[in-house]
């Protein structure tokens, strides 16, 4: 038995604090199938934290997550209390930049056919992965006010590309499709209008897609793909592309799969330390409510058990997930009536008992 992955859990705000519990439950429940050990600290950052003392994300935290820890479990930040929410963008941001995380992977796999939004799509459709640039293009924050609140005010806000930052995500993603037998990849971008920061993009793609010529390479202007992935999604396995469309694209793809409440994301430096999360926010409308969907951090968790090459565990944690949603064993969001312990006690005995079973047989 290899020893005890050591897992760090931010809850963070608003539902994250009810979603990540359930996360955890979930994991748990996976390890101790095939006993597995988990180890797990908790790190209290977040909005109330900020307004007791003003701590963000401290100092410290990057080398000592770095040394201490495998993985991250992180729930959601945002707080209607803390103006412009600074302390969100210093936690989240933080840690994307300072552990370098340069690839932000969003699976969307829709698990039953009534929860996507498209006409006569089945699961079959709706199974791609979004491979997002993390730490540079239009997010890096780079840029400036002049002449601020006059009617002659600029605002500048700069598309960072560097060959690094393009050939690392560009390689990671193709090495993706070889590694999984992906047949299909397609880089987007927006080169047309953006010659100089996508002009970088167009060339590396070229370069670099010469060196995997088993997989089926196509490149598609950002808008041509939104229109594509509405239209027809089976035609993706991999998508790779920059912070911005990434962002864009993956929420359009969780959508597609099911909605907000069920998508998971990894934000990723492979031997590093990496960053597991839902991709929704932390939901003040429902916060406190027992009302939030927890499949998206459970799925989180099967997305970093397959990132500590936990296959087995991993794929327990989807399986049972299919179930409830196919069981309508679901939050409201899903078409279920369960409240969010309920739906993670859920998914967490059905994982037992697939175990039991399992042992049994
Ligand atoms: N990664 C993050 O931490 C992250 C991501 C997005 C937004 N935010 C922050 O979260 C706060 C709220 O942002 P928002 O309202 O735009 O986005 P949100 O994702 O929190 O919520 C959008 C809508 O989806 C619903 N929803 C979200 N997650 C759900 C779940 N698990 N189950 C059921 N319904 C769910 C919410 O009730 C809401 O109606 C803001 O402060 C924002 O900055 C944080």
């Amino acid at each position: 038995m290899s020893r005890a992955k050591r897992i760090a859990v931010i809850p963070g705000d608003g539902i994250g604090k009810e979603v990540t519990p359930e996360g955890v439950k979930v994991l748990e429940s996976a390890c101790a199938v095939t006993g597995q050990e988990l180890s797990f600290n908790y790190f209290d950052w977040g909005a109330d934290r900020f307004l007791k003392d003003g701590t963000t994300l401290p100092a410290d935290a990057p080398q000592m997550l770095q040394r201490d820890f495998d993985v991250i479990l992180f729930g959601a930040v945002g707080d209607p209390r803390v103006p412009l929410n600074q302390h969100a963008a210093d936690i989240l941001l933080g840690l994307r930049f300072k552990l370098d995380l340069y690839v932000n992977a969003r699976p969307c796999a829709l698990f039953d056919r009534r929860l996507t939004p498209l006409r006569d799509r089945s699961e079959q459709d709706v199974n791609f992965i979004v491979f997002r640039e993390n730490t540079e293009g239009a997010y890096a924050g780079v840029g400036g006010n002049f002449k601020q609140g006059t009617a002659d005010e600029v605002a500048v806000q700069e598309d960072v590309n560097t060959r690094k930052g393009v050939e690392r995500i560009i390689r990671y993603a193709l090495d993706y499709a070889r590694r999984k037998g992906l047949k299909r990849v397609c880089m987007s971008d927006k080169s047309n209008a953006m010659t100089y920061g996508h002009g970088l993009w167009q060339r590396v793609w070229k370069e670099m897609k010469e060196e995997y010529k088993e997989v089926e390479t196509r490149h598609l202007f950002v808008d041509t793909l939104m229109m594509e992935l509405v239209r027809d999604p089976s035609q993706f396995q991999a998508i790779v592309t920059c912070n911005m469309f990434g962002d864009i694209a993956s929420d359009l793809g969780a959508q597609l799969s099911g909605g907000l409440g069920l998508a998971p994301s990894g934000n990723i430096h492979p031997g590093k330390v990496s960053l597991f999360e839902p991709i929704h926010g932390s939901a003040p409308n429902i916060a406190g409510k027992n009302a939030a969907n927890p499949m998206g951090s459970a799925l989180a968790g099967a997305m970093m058990l397959e990132y500590l090459e936990l296959e087995r565990e991993a794929e327990l944690i989807r399986d049972a997930a299919r179930a409830a949603v196919r069981e309508k064993k679901t939050t409201v969001d899903l078409g279920g009536q369960l409240g969010t312990r309920e739906a993670g006690d859920w998914i967490a005995e059905r994982i037992s008992k697939r175990g039991l079973a399992g042992a049994g047989a």
